[in-house]
């Protein structure tokens, strides 16, 4: 008898940046990102996401070397944000962390604001995919789930790519369900094709404990990277009762998932 799919254990990647912005408010070395990244994995993280930006604002050089070092000790994978150029590309090549995801970044930005640009990109994304990719990174390229650079990522060589949940999540906190409604079915839709095109498919931004039930249900989704919502919980409830929190509410949305099909 043939039985349906189950969908795969969906891991959480904790991104610990906003620890790192706390710290730097007062430019010494309270509260450490890597002691937060430590208490992440304690709490169930099945990895540590670090975006190291152009502007060091938050993570620096010797945050991701010390954050790598410990993910290596505890045998989770560490998961190196940046934006797609040489600079960038010749750190992670030093630190050599297990994945690299490729972001979009604009100084004046206060968060990574949509998708990269895969599509228009092309020519100049595919080298750097390759050369980190030699380099034993697995690459994830954060796109918008729309078709077109979804087929431009699975034709760049990543095998990953990470769909960006922002603008879903910012229509809910507006209220506006009709395109919240819109964009979701966009990423249903664009985690679909992802799958069939071979690559694994990711997801995050702006997801909280509010709106992580729908996005989980997503069947083809295996890792959701979490970072804002969770230490602003931390704030509140301590960083492992929200990381419980969170892993809570994406094991719920997935077992209702397996007793659906
Ligand atoms: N994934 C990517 C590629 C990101 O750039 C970010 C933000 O740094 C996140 C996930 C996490 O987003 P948030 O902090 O809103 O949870």
């Amino acid at each position: 008898m043939n039985e349906t799919p189950q969908p795969a254990k969906l891991r959480l990647g904790v991104n610990i940046d906003h620890i790192a912005t706390i710290r730097n408010a007062r430019g010494g070395t309270h509260p450490d990102p890597v002691a937060g990244a430590y208490e992440a994995i304690r709490a169930g993280a099945d990895g540590i996401t670090a975006h190291l930006r152009e502007d060091r604002r938050h993570i620096t050089d010797d945050d991701m070397e010390r954050l790598q070092q410990l993910c290596s000790a505890e045998n989770i994978p560490l998961n190196f944000e940046m934006a797609a150029v040489r600079d960038m590309v010749d750190i992670a090549k030093r630190i050599k962390p297990h994945a690299v995801c490729l972001v979009p970044e604009r100084r004046e930005e206060r968060t990574t604001e949509g998708g990269l640009d895969v599509a228009g990109l092309h020519n100049s994304i595919a080298p750097l995919i390759r050369e980190l990719g030699e380099n034993g990174a697995r690459v994830s390229l954060f796109i918008e789930a729309d078709e077109r650079q979804i087929r431009a990522a699975a034709s760049s060589g990543a095998p990953v790519i990470e769909i960006h949940t922002g603008a879903y999540a910012h229509a809910l906190d507006d209220e506006n369900h009709e395109k919240a409604s819109k964009i979701f079915k966009a990423m249903q839709e664009g985690a679909e094709l992802g799958e069939s095109l071979g690559l694994e498919v990711h997801a995050g931004h702006g997801i909280t404990f509010e709106n992580v039930g729908a996005i989980a249900s997503i069947p083809e989704l295996v890792e959701l990277n979490i970072g804002h919502y969770l230490i602003g919980e931390a704030v509140f409830m301590g960083l492992d009762a929200a990381i419980t929190e969170m892993r809570r509410c994406m094991d719920e949305a997935r077992q209702k998932l397996s007793l659906a099909s």
